[in-house]
């Protein structure tokens, strides 16, 4: 029940997301978390009273920026001669730094990303001038205790699976996320088609492992089935998956559900052996190589994505090869590839032979170069394909729209299209990061 708060409690706030789509989720569930206690959302930052960072440990950078967003904030407040805004921060620079950010940057509000739903608790707490830190991982779900979903766009995430049991040596999401949990079944579906009712045509499913996905037996190509029979959604997604989740069953998904939309984000972190195991990745080159043919065989012209890590201790040039070659054989449609970061507490941070930044740099631009190629080369492909295209939002010139190829690729098309139509289009140009089209047939509803 929504109620206005009370004199000295924030009345506006601003959510900030970083890191990967959960944290995005999350996002959107504290906004409707906040709305519900009758604050006020406001795109400003530097005006809101209440400012949530949703942070994200992955990677050095990622987490130093949390702090120089603080910085900055008051900074910011101070200019315009206000007094500074309640910060809380969330996501998993809270949950693994807990109590020292409170001392370090003197936060109002710590919430890790299993507590959240104690967020408008925490804040009451913060507003009578006591700064509130919650990173518990109860047992109870979250999920039930925050509101329903309202207003979505054309396409919405959904968080099915949380956590991680996989331990890669060079990771923190295990310890910052904890360990897999899966929703359940009903809670899902239920969710889905409040998204639907609420205006998606496109659901991406969520979860750190996302095809690790199971209840009472069931699995992720089980879930799949059952939203794609929900009326009025047009296509389904989900991300990120784990090589060693990826089952027969979720393969012929891919074959048989046609909302299922021909995309996949598979990463594979390095294409040497040796460095697979010692990352403790639990696939092989080679068992990764066999997955991709099966799921080739099944959806043809599925578009495949991945993860790289550059630069992992003890990676040598003979290492760093076989992860150009195995570029070179899948030929993804896009991909993302980081420097490695150590990062405390995991294994790989105090391995020996950590490899020197330059050599990092060097190898990492000699990856994207052929990441970047063979991206291009996927678009150039697509040149006179016909598909269909959501429209997510306008373009930059008049009559322009943007939206999704099938293959996850930004497309722009001069159309009187409104967002969340399904446009049929046939595809006229193709650019490194995105596809020109024009308009062959309007799909109503
Ligand atoms: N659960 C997903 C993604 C986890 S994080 C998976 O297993 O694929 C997203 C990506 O960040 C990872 O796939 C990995 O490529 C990268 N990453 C994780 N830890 C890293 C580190 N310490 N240094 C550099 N990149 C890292
Ligand atoms: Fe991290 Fe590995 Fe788990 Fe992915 S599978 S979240 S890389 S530990
Ligand atoms: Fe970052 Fe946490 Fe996601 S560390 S990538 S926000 S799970």
């Amino acid at each position: 029940m929504s109620h206005q708060p009370p004199a000295d409690q924030p009345r506006t706030f601003h959510v900030k997301s970083f890191g990967c789509q959960m944290n995005v989720y999350d996002g959107e569930r504290m906004a409707e978390l906040m709305a519900a206690q009758g604050l006020t959302a406001t795109q400003d930052a530097a005006a809101a009273d209440l400012v949530v960072l949703n942070t994200c440990h992955i990677r050095e950078k990622a987490t130093e920026k949390v702090y120089s967003d603080i910085g900055r904030l008051r900074k910011d407040a101070a200019a315009q001669g206000r007094a500074r805004p309640m910060i809380a921060v969330a996501g998993c620079v809270a949950q693994a730094e807990g109590a020292e950010i409170v001392a370090r940057a003197k936060v109002d509000v710590v919430v890790g990303p299993q507590a959240y739903h104690n967020l408008p608790d925490l804040v009451a707490r913060a507003a009578a001038g006591v700064p509130a830190l919650d990173t518990d991982m109860p047992t109870a779900s979250k999920f039930g205790q925050l509101p329903a979903r309202r207003r979505v766009g054309p396409s919405a995430f959904l968080t099915v699976q949380e956590g991680c049991d996989k331990f890669c040596t060079y990771c923190v999401v295990p310890y910052t996320r904890g360990a897999e949990i899966s929703r359940p079944f009903e809670a899902i579906v239920d969710e889905a088609k409040a998204l639907v009712d609420a205006g998606a045509r496109e659901i991406t499913l969520l979860g750190q492992n996302v095809n690790a996905w199971t209840d009472e037996g069931r699995g992720l190509h089980d879930l799949i089935r059952a939203i794609d029979r929900i009326n009025g959604i047009a296509r389904i997604r989900y991300t990120t998956s784990h090589p060693n989740d990826m089952t027969q069953g979720l393969i012929d998904a891919h074959r048989d559900v046609e909302t299922l939309m021909p995309f996949l984000h598979l990463p594979v972190q390095a294409g040497s052996d040796r460095v697979l195991r010692a990352m403790n990745r639990s696939h092989t080159r080679d068992s990764y190589l066999r997955l991709i043919d099966r799921i080739r065989t099944a959806r043809p012209d599925i578009a495949l994505s991945g993860d790289f890590i550059v630069g992992f201790p003890g990676e040598t040039e003979a290492d760093f090869a076989e992860t150009l070659s195995l570029v070179d054989t899948v030929a993804h449609a896009q991909a993302f590839s980081f420097k490695y970061s150590p990062r405390p507490g995991t294994p790989a941070a105090t391995m020996a032979d950590q490899v020197p930044a330059a050599v990092m740099d060097d190898r990492l631009q000699r990856l994207q170069a052929a990441l970047n190629r063979d991206q291009h080369a996927f678009n150039a492909a697509s040149i006179g394909r016909r598909c269909t295209v959501l429209i997510e939002r306008k373009g930059k010139l008049p009559g322009q729209m943007l939206g999704k190829s099938p293959w996850l690729q930004s497309v722009h098309l001069l159309t009187d299209a409104a967002i969340g139509d399904l446009v049929e289009v046939e595809v006229t140009s193709a650019g490194p990061n995105s596809l020109g089209a024009v308009e062959r047939l309007r799909q109503v509803a």
